[in-house]
């Protein structure tokens, strides 16, 4: 591929394009490397297992910025607004580079509620996000059946979110791998890092789990709840993340004839229909570290919380269970951009926005590593503000 002329972007690095190096092929280290190498970096993203296998792979791919939106989470409804805004370019964008579908969806989410207490809790945040300028429609039972016909007959409300859409996250992995390839990244599956090297408070490359060393200019770490295990990071750097475990399985329905169009918030469980059929039910939200079991507790819960409302799918064979792991920051929200280390640039602690958030993430990161600068709603979002209180803390996720 010709490398663009050089612009001013790359002033910073003397006139030179950097070496990049990125730890870590999620959507958010794949969105990132892919942008680089579209700048005219070398870039070589490094994988400890299959790229876009852990938690891009777990998740359920849905772009939520409206309905997911919760008190106290004002700040981050920002960049999840712009995020959710880029998605429709962006998934353009990586289309059209990769040759691969996405299947970015764009039928709306409906939130429903069936009990007297469901509904109460509906309206509550209902009308928090209709006070944020989200646009919500609020709908009967009937009008909600009337969009979802096989929602159980008794369901009380629902909100309808025409702007909240989603994409299957499986395949935005393939295709991002597929971008980033394309654009001339060097990817290297199953090949940890070891460790970061420091030389003067300033990064200098990488050394492998086999020994070698690889030097850079600048070092991503986007390693999500895996970021705090790479070695020589000083504790300043450390990023307060951790894993936040969640169950889910997927229902096979008939495509022909699916249960489901929208994405559909339930009571205690949420359920996500694919092109090919799938139905996605997600998730538990658990702190129990890397634990990947499969719990009956788990499968229960969900199955019960997704059978309340959508009775149909009592018929439907399981197609697949698995667990993933959220990297979640101390405050929930993502950390992106510089740290007390110099030419580490961090991409991290996504929580349950990984995949809504993959452009604006793409966007900022790259573009601090190119200019030293982040846009005003990705810069609140910077390490800094956990310096005033460095430990990890270790409270519960928000999860519904
Ligand atoms: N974003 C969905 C989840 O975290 O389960």
């Amino acid at each position: 591929m010709t490398k663009p002329s050089i612009s001013s972007k790359s002033s910073r690095f003397g006139g030179a394009w950097p070496h990049v190096v990125v730890i870590g092929a999620g959507v958010c280290g794949l969105g990132i490397a892919w942008r680089l190498a579209q700048a005219g970096c070398t870039v070589d993203i490094f994988e400890r297992g299959e790229a876009g296998h852990g938690a891009t792979w777990a998740a359920a791919g849905m772009l939520a910025a409206g309905a997911e939106a919760e008190p106290g989470e004002q700040r981050l409804l920002e960049l999840t607004r712009i995020s959710l805004a880029a998605w429709p370019n962006f998934a353009r964008e990586v289309e059209a580079a990769s040759g691969l579908t996405i299947d970015y969806r764009d039928q709306g989410t409906l939130v429903v509620a069936l009990t007297h207490d469901d509904v109460e809790q509906l309206r509550f945040t209902y009308e928090f996000q209709r006070d944020l300028g989200i646009e919500l429609q609020w709908l009967s039972g009937a009008e909600a059946r009337a969009r979802e016909p096989h929602l159980r007959p008794g369901v009380a409300a629902a909100v309808y979110s025409a702007g909240d859409h989603q994409v299957d996250n499986r395949k935005l992995a393939l295709a991002l791998k597929q971008a980033a390839l394309g654009a001339g990244v060097t990817l290297r599956e199953r090949c940890p890092v070891r460790a970061l090297a420091v030389e003067g408070e300033r990064a200098r490359g990488v050394h492998l789990a086999d020994g070698v060393f690889i030097d850079a200019d600048v070092v991503v770490l986007a390693a999500g709840a895996w970021s705090r295990e790479i070695g020589g990071l000083p504790v300043e750097a450390l990023p307060p993340v951790r894993p936040v475990k969640g169950q889910m399985l997927a229902l096979q329905m008939d495509p022909a004839a699916p249960l489901l169009s929208h994405v559909l918030w339930a009571p205690k469980a949420y359920l996500v229909p694919r092109v090919d059929g799938r139905l996605l039910i997600g998730a538990t939200v658990e702190e129990k570290g890397f634990d990947d079991a499969m719990t009956a507790g788990g499968v229960l819960s969900l199955l019960e919380a997704a059978w309340r409302v959508l009775p149909g799918i009592e018929e439907l064979p399981i197609a697949e269970t698995w667990v993933g792991f959220r990297p979640t920051s101390r405050d929930d929200a993502p950390i992106l951009g510089p740290t007390v280390v110099e030419g580490l640039v961090i991409a991290t602690g996504h929580h349950r926005n990984g995949i809504l958030l993959a452009p604006v993430t793409a966007e900022a990161v790259s573009g601090y590593v190119l200019t030293g600068e982040m846009p005003a709603a990705a810069a609140q979002f910077s390490a800094e503000r956990f310096a005033a209180a460095p430990s990890l803390a270790t409270v519960g996720g928000s999860g519904r």
